[in-house]
């Protein structure tokens, strides 16, 4: 049987059906819908947070981000990351500036940063990549110090507490994706939360065609979410605990199994772990490749995830070359970590990196 990076969480179709019969019963699909209204409650309060926006992917939310606050010219950002978090900044014409990241954490290094701010710059846009969170303090230094914005592309951080507040409290914005992938989901879906209620408001319009009291008043577009994708938010929602707790589980095992082998993510101190991903660092690209050959022939899937880095990408022109993203992106490797990841799959995947070459 296959094994993959990933397996979308399914909740039990007996529940997604009574979620899906209210949609019948209010025969209202989309347009902030009331499956819509309570998942954007329960997420507020399950996360402890005030101003959020569901919408209907983690791409958008980065777009919508950039259009409530302006961002114009040049962002700084990290080269390592899902190419969401640059081909959003290409597709809005605004140039990205690429950071390097830091060898440890694998966020982006803010020692570096300054070196790239010019009179361009707008913002900047770092990643808590797989869910370890930046070093925020930092950022938010640099960017009053400078005058421009700080959103955080949150994707990961689903669920994940920095000083004891949700990591999306910080920032200007903090995007998030509810990809199936992701380890809260609704298929397809994601969201934006605010420091300012001002921005809500204006968000709230612009995702919906700039539509004031149903009379066109800002440039918009359409970044609404479905009632379907909500009844599926919301039954994986009432099963976050045991979801966390398996994912935890999972997690913790291959720690114990793995941490003598190979170089880990540094996770910051004060940030609590999501457990989405179980990334390891092999020592050259060769040999990631020659065990990504063995996992293959096993039919197991790990995933080199991400690769390339970003300033490599064929449609970026500007020469900022981030030689720690390189190194790293050619010698991570991420390890199957979901929900219903069998102990004798796991074993076979710890086997398999425990055998010498
Ligand atoms: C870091 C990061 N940013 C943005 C996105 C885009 O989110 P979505 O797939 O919901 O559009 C992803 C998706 O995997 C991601 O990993």
């Amino acid at each position: 049987m296959k094994i993959n990076v990933n397996k979308p969480y399914l909740p039990s179709k007996d529940k997604y059906y009574q979620y899906i019969n209210r949609i019948w019963e209010n025969n209202h699909l989309t347009n902030f819908g009331p499956l819509s209204i309570e998942l954007e409650q329960r997420l507020r309060d399950y996360l402890g947070v005030n101003n959020i926006l569901l919408v209907s992917n983690g791409t958008l939310a980065l777009q919508i981000a950039y259009k409530v606050l302006n961002i114009k010219n040049e962002v700084i950002t990290s080269p390592f990351s899902f190419v969401a978090t640059t081909s959003t900044l290409v597709w809005d014409c605004i140039q990205p500036r690429f950071c390097d990241i830091d060898q440890d954490s694998f966020c982006i290094d803010v020692n570096k940063i300054e070196t790239l701010i010019s009179n361009n710059t707008s913002a900047i846009l770092p990643v808590h990549t797989f869910g370890n969170i930046c070093n925020i303090e930092e950022l938010e230094n640099i960017t009053a110090k400078h005058n421009i914005k700080l959103i955080f592309d949150a994707a990961h951080a689903f669920g994940v507490k920095y000083n004891n507040k949700s990591a999306f409290c910080y920032g200007d914005i903090s995007t998030i994706s509810f990809h199936a992938t992701k380890l809260f989901h609704s298929v397809e879906g994601g969201a934006l939360v605010f420091k300012d209620d001002n921005h809500l408001e204006y968000a709230k319009s612009i995702i919906n065609f700039g539509l004031k009291n149903n009379i066109p008043e800002f440039v918009g577009i359409n970044a609404k979410n479905s009632e379907f994708h909500a009844a599926m938010g919301l039954c994986v929602l009432d099963d976050i605990s045991y979801i966390m707790e398996e994912r935890e589980r999972i997690w913790e095992y291959y720690y114990d199994n793995l941490k003598d082998d190979f170089k880990m993510q540094k996770l910051n101190k004060n940030a609590t772990n999501n457990y989405h991903y179980f990334p390891i660092l092999f020592e050259t690209e060769s040999k990631l490749l020659r065990y990504l050959d063995i996992f293959h022939k096993n039919e197991i899937f790990p995933r080199r995830y991400f690769y390339p880095s970003l300033e490599k990408m064929p449609y970026i022109s500007i020469d900022d070359d981030c030689k720690v993203s390189q190194s790293i992106a050619s010698r991570i490797l991420c390890l199957p970590i979901y929900v219903g990841l069998d102990r004798v799959s796991q074993d076979l995947i710890i086997k398999i990196l425990r055998t010498k070459e």
